[in-house]
């Protein structure tokens, strides 16, 4: 069986992009692969949050991916906090990557282009990454558009350090969805839907009051053409709203066109607005069930032991190599 891994961080409420670029994906997998999915949380720390609500978006995050149907039994769910290999194997890597490298970072640039102040982590956040990967010498690495530059950057290291030591990680692919892989803002659709966007008006949340994310569809920024077509270039707004359309409803693009030939967008909006609101209806209620009792922790428990196992074999492998493990045996 081949091997998957992939994270979220939890920072701010889960969205619609994530769990159609991210999430979705991982359950359709979890039949047909070994699969490793963590919550990001060092990595959440990148950016300052409020203790009490990192931990609610955690517990919310973990909740979230048992509601939308990834099964414990058939997944390792863990948090990454609770492998401390994670930290030392990306120090490790962090001596292998160039700033040159570190710099050519999309989301590294455009964090400075905001001339916000950021912290170092925001920088070394990719060998951390790379360490969460090479770990667990996963094949394929699912992600959405914006990680994919990352995963690249994880080929380059892992490719370095077998070269210059001898094969120690697989090298591993990343996994974009053609639909979905990058869920646009529903008030300005050249941009991606973020947890961090400036209003929240064009992001959906998983958690949201059904109205509410109602509401947002019906009100998706769209065109004045009328004419429902995908094609992201000309029609950023339609197109997103038909990628959002085929993943809920497993149906191609193109039947949905068909579907709604000669129809206006009010029509196709208010049919996916009905959509959205059902698939997000069906993960509140499990996640109602779920988040009482301690269950969640009992997961978490199990799936850190099941990382935690492989990690120090894996760490102690890197170790001897390097020349950091001065006992023969
Ligand atoms: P994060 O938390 O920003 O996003 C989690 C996943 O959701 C995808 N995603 C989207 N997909 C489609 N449309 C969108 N609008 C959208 N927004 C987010 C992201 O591409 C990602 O797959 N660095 C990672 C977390 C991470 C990780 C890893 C992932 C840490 N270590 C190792 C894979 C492997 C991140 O910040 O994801």
């Amino acid at each position: 069986m081949k091997r998957m891994l992939s994270g979220i961080k939890p920072t701010g409420r889960v969205t619609l992009g994530n769990y159609i670029g991210a999430i979705k994906p991982f359950v359709s997998y979890q039949d047909e692969y070994e699969m490793y999915i963590f919550i990001a949380n060092l990595h959440s720390m990148t950016i300052y949050q409020e203790p009490k609500e990192l931990r609610q978006n955690t517990k919310d995050l973990i909740a979230l991916y048992i509601a939308a149907g990834l099964d414990p039994k058939k997944v390792t769910l863990f948090l990454q906090s609770d492998v401390l290999e994670h930290a030392q194997l990306g120090w490790y890597l962090g001596c292998m990557v160039n700033m040159g490298e570190l710099s050519r970072m999309t989301q590294y640039k455009d964090k400075v282009s905001k001339n916000e102040t950021i912290g170092a982590g925001i920088f070394n956040y990719p060998s951390l990454m790379n360490a969460d990967i090479l770990m667990y010498d996963p094949d394929y690495v699912p992600v959405g558009e914006d990680q994919k530059q990352h995963v690249e950057l994880c080929r380059d290291i892992a490719e370095r350090f077998n070269k210059r030591y001898s094969d120690t990680f697989k090298i591993p692919e990343p996994l974009v969805a053609k639909v979905g892989g990058r869920i646009m803002d529903l008030q300005n659709p050249t941009k991606k839907m973020s947890k961090s966007a400036e209003t929240s008006k064009g992001c959906i949340y998983i958690l949201d009051d059904i109205q509410v994310s109602k509401k947002k569809i019906k009100s998706a920024v769209t065109d004045s053409d009328g004419h429902i077509h995908y094609d992201p270039i000309n029609k950023p707004g339609i197109s997103n709203l038909l990628e959002i359309y085929s993943i809920l409803s497993n149906k191609p693009i193109k039947d949905i066109e068909k579907q709604y030939e000669g129809q206006g967008y009010g029509v196709f909006k208010n049919d996916l607005a009905e959509i959205v609101g059902q698939e997000l209806e069906k993960i509140q209620a499990r996640y109602r069930e779920i988040t009482s009792g301690s269950y969640l922790d009992d997961v978490l428990e199990e799936g850190a032991q099941k990382a935690r196992n492989i990690a120090r074999k894996k760490l102690a492998k890197v170790e001897r190599k390097i020349g950091i493990t001065i006992k023969k045996k």
